[in-house]
């Protein structure tokens, strides 16, 4: 079943077309890897799916539910409850400074859902262990190395139960001997069928861990498909000459 169907998704930048008529779903338990030139409308088109944006047009239906309709999006009640399924992470992690580790990951569960204290508590335990970070809970993001950082706001994002992660780039800020345990993380997230949308310059983790692949240039997705196939035989120039360059 689609659980992120997106038709005809369109955004200007005034003068600049940034999404040209984007279609693509996301079936349950899909891993997608979003690869692309800077500038592609990468971060656009999954920001747009969180209502992180406005949009010029198209539709975007989440698990069933119009989040977006011939490119205005639902009322604020309706888009709280859909992006609610929805976790993202981003590439600067995006933690409270002021708030420890453990309360990054209650915060949202306690302040947006209510659910008991005890509830919660038990639960960012086992996502910080998950992580790799049982130890740091009572800490501050800032005495944490950036590797750490991604993988406590992956916990937060699991904290709220999402059906989809949404990852943007979320290893482009790390030094490269910290990228490795994120993506780590990431895999075990994959091969315990959490459904990912991963706009990621790490072809490996594409190619190893993705179920599709979706290349996008100037705005439009110009071909997507199983990682085996986009990587050793892709059907368009554009995507030829970017794995090229990108795959050196
Ligand atoms: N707030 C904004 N105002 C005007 N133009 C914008 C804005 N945000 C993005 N753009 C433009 O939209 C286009 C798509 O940007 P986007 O950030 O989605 O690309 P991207 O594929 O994520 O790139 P990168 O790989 O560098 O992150 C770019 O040309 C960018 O300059
Ligand atoms: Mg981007």
């Amino acid at each position: 079943m689609a659980i992120i169907e997106v038709s005809d998704l369109s955004k200007r930048y005034g003068e600049l077309e940034v999404l040209k008529r984007i279609t693509f779903d996301v079936h349950q338990h899909d891993v997608v890897a979003v690869i692309g030139p800077s500038g592609s409308g990468k971060s656009t088109m999954l920001r747009s799916l969180v209502h992180l944006e406005q949009i010029d047009g198209g539709t975007i239906r989440v698990d069933g539910d119009d989040l977006a309709k011939d490119g205005r999006y639902s009322a604020p009640r309706k888009i709280k409850q859909i992006t609610s399924k929805m976790g993202m992470v981003f590439q600067h992690f995006n933690l409270f400074p002021h708030l420890t580790v453990q309360q990054n990951l209650e915060l949202a569960p306690k302040m947006v859902k209510g659910e008991p204290t005890t509830d919660v508590r038990r639960r960012s335990g086992e996502l910080l262990e998950k992580v790799g970070l049982s130890g740091r809970a009572s800490v501050y993001p800032a005495k944490l190395s950036g590797g750490q950082k991604q993988r406590v706001a992956i916990a937060r994002a699991l904290m709220m139960n999402p059906q989809i992660l949404l990852f943007d780039e979320p290893t482009s800020a790390l030094d490269p001997e910290l990228t490795g345990e994120v993506l780590q993380v990431m895999k075990r997230l994959a091969e315990e069928h959490t459904t990912m949308i991963v706009v990621t310059h790490e072809m490996g983790f594409a190619k190893e861990v993705a179920s599709r692949v979706l290349f996008m240039d100037n705005g439009q997705i110009i071909e997507s498909g199983p990682p085996e196939e986009l990587f050793t035989n892709p059907r368009f120039d554009r995507t030829k000459a970017f794995l090229s360059h990108s795959l050196k």
